[in-house]
């Protein structure tokens, strides 16, 4: 069942056209400035304090990195001279209990994660430690070591947390844990700690962007503060009803709205929603992950026979070409406007800075979309030449890989 005219409307609705997008850039100023000057916007525009590195940061210090399902506990040490030296990683997954359950019983399990670490690498858990936190949700600053929870995004819902101070939450469970010599120093969102982590050996680097689960950026202002933007509740974008149904029935009707349709946690919802009605003989499961449109737009076998044993596993017996063919073209239309508009956000930040674009920009983006879709960072930099044309070469994008810990070691060491 091909239809050929239900396709062509769909890549129509789906397309940003350049005229959109530098509507979408004006738009984006727009409530830039209005977050700044604390009216009512959709974009946050949040303080926090903190600036960029020098590069002479030195000594060794422990980070933390919470944003998702997963927790990375870090120690580095930085070498001043814009060089880090060794360091030590180590992952813990959360649990349903600790996203969904009691704030007390994530931030004991997290404080439990730091004692483990602290043991394996046989570092004294007496002594006194400087600790950097990258806590990537919205959070009201109030210092550089503090910071209140203004609402869950990404689907944690852990109770007692919002409208609480993070850092005295986590602290308070490294005292339980017997960890009293560990502090909190500094708080971060990881856009911020991105945009360090980079710019700790790139003075260029004016930019830190999230691409994952989540998206986001920051940039520093003017008297040179960072400033995270929280972009993902961007809400001056074109929606398709498409958008509208899938923003209804999330668990933040209304938030987010940019994120729901850029980032990793909703990409494959977008698809298969669109799949759907170009796909109606094909029953898809209700959790069609960003994962597998990725697979299915990486798919080059003949007759696209991944695709179709993927689409097996995920118990759709039978597809034939056609349908598979039909498939692979819903998750190019979705991850194309998902990279285009993600590229218009970042010219708008650019453009907030140097209007003319007479500097060099570094983008340090770190995140699985950016990372791992097989085209997404592709479409971001040619998107980036259609608005600039020859200035885009000013432009850098860097991935800049598990920077979310590293950079909050570098905010403790500052
Ligand atoms: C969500 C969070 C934001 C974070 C982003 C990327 O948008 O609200 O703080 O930076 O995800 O992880």
């Amino acid at each position: 069942m091909y239809d050929k005219s239900t396709l062509k409307k769909s890549e129509k609705l789906f397309y940003v056209s350049l005229p959109e997008i530098r509507k979408f850039v004006r738009d984006f100023h727009q409530e830039m400035w209005k977050g700044l000057c604390g009216k009512k916007s959709s974009l946050k525009m949040i303080h926090t304090y903190l600036r960029k590195p020098t590069g002479s940061e030195k000594g060794r210090f422990l980070a933390l990195d919470l944003g998702g399902t997963h927790f990375r506990v870090m120690s580095l040490e930085l070498k001043g001279k814009r060089k880090t030296g060794a360091s030590s990683v180590k992952t813990f997954v959360l649990g349903k209990k600790h996203i969904t359950g009691k704030g007390k019983e994530l931030f004991d399990f997290i404080a439990g994660c730091i004692k483990i670490f602290m043991k394996e690498y046989k570092l004294d858990t007496g002594a006194e430690y400087s600790v950097g936190f990258t806590f990537s949700f919205p959070v009201k600053k109030k210092g550089i070591a503090s910071g209140v929870l203004l609402r869950w995004t990404k689907d944690f819902s852990a109770s007692g947390v919002e409208g609480k101070d993070v850092v005295e939450l986590l602290n308070a469970s490294l005292e339980r844990k017997g960890l009293s010599g560990t502090k909190i120093t500094a708080l971060a969102n990881d856009t911020v700690s991105t945009l360090t982590a980079r710019s700790y050996e790139d003075p260029d680097c004016d930019v830190g962007v999230i691409l994952g689960t989540g998206t986001n950026a920051c940039y520093p202002e003017k008297d040179r503060e960072i400033v995270n933007i929280e972009w993902g509740n961007f809400n001056k974008q074109r929606l398709t009803h498409y958008d509208r149904k899938l923003d209804k029935c999330s668990g933040n009707p209304g938030e987010q709205l940019f994120e729901k349709m850029v980032s990793g946690m909703y990409l494959g919802e977008v698809v298969r929603r669109l799949a759907k009605d170009l796909l109606p003989g094909i029953n898809f499961p209700k959790y069609f992950k960003s994962e597998y449109a990725s697979a299915i737009e990486s798919d080059t076998s003949k007759g696209l026979r991944k695709t179709g044993s993927l689409l097996k596993k995920i118990g759709i017996k039978s597809s034939d070409y056609a349908d598979r063919k039909l498939l692979k073209k819903a998750c190019v239309i979705v991850s194309t406007r998902a990279s285009r508009l993600a590229a218009a956000a970042i010219a708008s930040v650019i453009t907030k800075m140097d209007p003319r674009l007479g500097r060099r920009h570094t983008v340090a983006i770190d995140g699985s979309v950016y990372e791992k879709h097989p085209r997404f960072s592709c479409r971001v930099k040619n998107t980036l030449k259609e608005i600039f044309g020859g200035k885009a070469r000013h432009i850098k994008l860097v991935l800049t890989k598990s920077a979310s810990a590293k950079g909050a070691a570098i905010i403790a060491a500052a």
